[in-house]
C-alpha cells in the first residue's frame, strides 16, 4: 500500500471503498436467473454466473456478460473446477431448475463446492410454496426440495430458502386457474382458501437483496398477494373489466383423483413440469398444505415495490 500523507496539513483521507460482495449464481441462464442477475448487479454486486459449457456461447449468457456479470463455463462433475467457481464468493445463490440429477445431484456438488472454498452461505433453488411439511409422496418436485433440504441442513453453511408461493405470471398462461376465454377462475375444494402468489421480477429482486444480506435466517417467506379463488374471481373481473365467475371443478379428493388418472394416461415423468405436477401443487395449495406461515418477511427490504394479481392480470388483457 502507499504511504498515507500525515500531518497537520495534509487532507483528509478518504479509506479505499470496500469490494463489493462477489456472489456466485448457478442456473443464471433460466428464466429466473437471468432476473437475479440483472438483480445483483443493480444492487452494486460483483456476479460470477456458473454455466455449463454447453451454455457459455448461448444469447442468455452473452446478455450476463453485457451487464457486467463474470461467466464461467464449469462441468459441475469436476470437484475441485466447481470449488475454485466458488471461491471469494459471500454467497451461492442456486437457481437450477431440473428432476434428481439437477435438484439433488447438481445441487449437491455445488453445495459441497461452496463448503470446501468457505463460502458462509448458501441459498438453493426452492422459491415455491411452502414444501417443507407436505406429506412424502404429494408432490415429485417438492420431494426432491426436501431430500435436498436433508443435506443442506446438515452441511456446516449458513442456508436460505426463499418461498414466494407461486409466481404469479403463471396467472396469465400456464397455470389453469385464471381461465381468460370462458370466464371463470377454476378451484378445487374451498373457494376462501389463501394462496400466495409472487411475481418472478419481485422473487429476483428479494433474491438478489437476501443475497447480499448476511442475516438472513433458514426460511424467508414473502408474497406479493394472499388471494383466495374468490378474491381472484374479483380481482380478475376488476382488472379486465369482464365479470368472471367461480368455477369449482370438485372436491381436493376429486383433485386428488385427476392427478393419479392423469399420471397414469400421461406420465411425462422426464419433464419437469408435467401437467400431473402442476396439479398436485394446486392440491398443496388448495389444501392449505403449502400456505406461507405468517406472518411474511415482504418489510425485510422496504425498497421493493409488491406487484399485485390485479396489475398482472391487467398486463395480459
Ligand atoms: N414458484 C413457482 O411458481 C415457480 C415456477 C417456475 C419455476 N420455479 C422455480 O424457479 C427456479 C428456476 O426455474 P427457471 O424456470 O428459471 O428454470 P429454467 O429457465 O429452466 O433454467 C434452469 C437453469 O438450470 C440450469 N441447469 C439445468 N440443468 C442443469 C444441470 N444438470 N447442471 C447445471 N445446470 C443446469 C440451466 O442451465 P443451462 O443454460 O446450462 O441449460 C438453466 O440456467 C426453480 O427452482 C424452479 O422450480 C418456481
Amino acid at each position: 500500500m502507499a504511504p498515507q500523507p500525515t500531518g497537520p496539513h495534509s487532507a483528509p483521507v478518504t479509506p479505499p471503498a470496500a469490494a463489493p460482495a462477489l456472489i456466485v449464481l448457478a442456473g443464471a441462464t433460466g428464466a429466473l436467473g437471468l432476473l437475479i442477475a440483472h438483480q445483483l448487479r443493480q444492487r452494486g454486486a460483483t456476479v460470477r454466473a456458473l454455466v455449463r459449457p454447453a451454455a457459455s456461447p448461448k444469447a442468455e449468457a452473452e446478455s450476463l456478460r453485457l451487464q457486467g456479470v463474470e461467466v464461467l463455463a464449469v462441468d459441475y462433475t469436476d470437484a475441485a473446477a466447481l470449488t475454485r467457481a466458488c471461491t471469494g464468493a459471500t454467497c451461492v445463490v442456486s437457481a437450477l431448475s431440473g428432476l434428481r440429477e439437477v435438484i439433488v445431484e447438481a445441487q449437491t456438488q455445488l453445495l459441497e463446492a461452496a463448503v470446501a472454498a468457505g463460502v458462509p452461505r448458501f441459498i438453493p433453488s426452492d422459491y415455491s410454496a411452502d414444501f417443507t411439511r407436505l406429506p412424502e409422496g404429494s408432490n415429485r418436485n417438492f420431494d426432491l426440495r426436501r431430500e435436498f433440504m436433508r443435506r443442506v441442513d446438515k452441511a456446516p453453511i449458513q442456508a436460505t430458502s426463499i418461498l414466494n408461493g407461486m409466481f404469479a405470471d403463471l396467472l396469465t398462461g400456464q397455470a389453469p386457474v385464471v381461465l381468460a376465454g370462458p370466464k371463470r377462475v377454476l378451484y378445487w375444494g374451498d373457494a376462501d382458501q389463501p394462496l400466495d402468489f409472487t411475481t418472478m421480477v419481485n422473487t429476483a429482486e428479494f433474491t438478489a437483496a437476501a443475497a447480499l444480506d448476511a442475516t438472513t435466517p433458514r426460511y424467508l417467506r414473502v408474497a406479493g398477494e394472499v388471494a383466495s379463488p374468490r378474491d381472484l374471481r374479483a380481482t380478475a373481473t376488476a382488472a379486465t373489466g369482464r365479470e368472471f365467475k367461480l368455477l369449482r371443478a370438485g372436491s381436493l379428493g376429486f383433485l386428488g383423483t385427476m392427478i393419479k388418472v392423469t399420471k397414469t394416461l400421461m406420465p411425462a415423468q422426464d419433464d419437469v413440469f408435467p401437467p400431473w405436477q402442476g396439479m398436485q401443487y394446486l392440491h398443496n395449495m388448495l389444501s392449505g398444505q403449502a400456505k406461507l406461515a405468517e406472518p411474511l418477511d415482504n418489510g425485510r427490504y422496504p425498497d421493493i415495490r409488491w406487484t399485485k394479481v390485479r396489475d398482472v392480470l391487467a398486463g395480459s388483457k
